[in-house]
């Protein structure tokens, strides 16, 4: 592929501005300066720097976030900051057009933290997000008051929501503290833990998202991180826990 078109599918800007860049000496690619935009490059594995930032090309953008408390998951948020200011330019700007850059699978409450998935491919996200899938997804909850067997049996056994007769089940939950429980669920209604929680005369005053299928929040990734998926936590996602 041609420089300037590879750096216009990852997001650096317009075919225009992308070979300005590699005209102004700004790009490197496997270390060495190139100021030909029309020179040729193999993408798989491809290592690059623009303006001294290094880059790896990625046919598709998966990533994953340690979702801060604090953010929303909107890209026109209403109250607080949107969790994508907490990425990178170019990976907002992916693929160019309306429909630019990565998307947050599903949404996380502004006051929750933990696990978020991102990417720019649409079957991803629409397999990710279907209910018919099941994939599995745990939350850590602290609640308002002590967590009681009768309210882990009635989570286990189905809770009717405000909106729908038929009754939510939590998949697995077990008390983890006195006030803590954790509870997995397959599908991704909206505030679904929370109205759960609530029908069992419970309160949530902390939610934590620690997994989806096999794959685990890793430990060092802090708060407000991101990093892309690798083809491993690719796998530990559709990988039943
Ligand atoms: N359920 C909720 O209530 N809130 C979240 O952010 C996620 C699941």
């Amino acid at each position: 592929m041609h420089l300037d078109n590879i750096l216009y599918s990852q997001g650096f800007g317009t075919r225009r501005v992308c070979a300005g860049l590699i005209q102004q000496g700004f790009v490197a690619v496997a270390g060495v300066p190139c100021v030909d935009p029309a020179m040729e490059f193999e993408v798989q594995d491809l290592h690059f720097a623009v303006q001294g930032v290094a880059w790896e090309f990625h046919e598709k953008a998966y990533l994953m976030l340690h979702k801060p408390a604090g953010y929303e998951c909107s890209q026109k948020p209403s109250t607080y900051p949107s969790i994508y200011t907490l990425l990178p330019a170019p990976i907002r700007q992916r693929g160019g057009g309306a429909a630019a850059g990565v998307q947050a699978v599903g949404r996380l409450d502004q006051d929750t933290t933990g696990l978020l998935l991102l990417s720019d491919d649409g079957k991803f996200i629409h397999r990710m997000s279907s209910p018919k899938h099941h994939v599995p997804k745990v939350y850590d909850v602290v609640a308002k008051h002590e967590v009681d067997d009768q309210q882990i049996q009635k989570l286990l056994a189905g809770v009717v929501l405000d909106d729908d007769p038929k009754p939510v089940r939590a998949a697995a939950c077990e008390k983890t503290g006195e006030l803590q429980l954790s509870l997995t669920l397959t599908e991704g209604k909206y505030h679904q833990v929370k109205r759960m929680i609530a029908a069992v005369g419970n309160r949530v005053e902390g939610l934590h998202r620690a997994r989806i299928g096999a794959l685990q929040l890793p430990s060092d990734l802090k708060p407000g991180e991101w990093r892309w998926l690798t083809a491993q936590d690719l796998a530990l996602i559709a990988a039943k826990p």
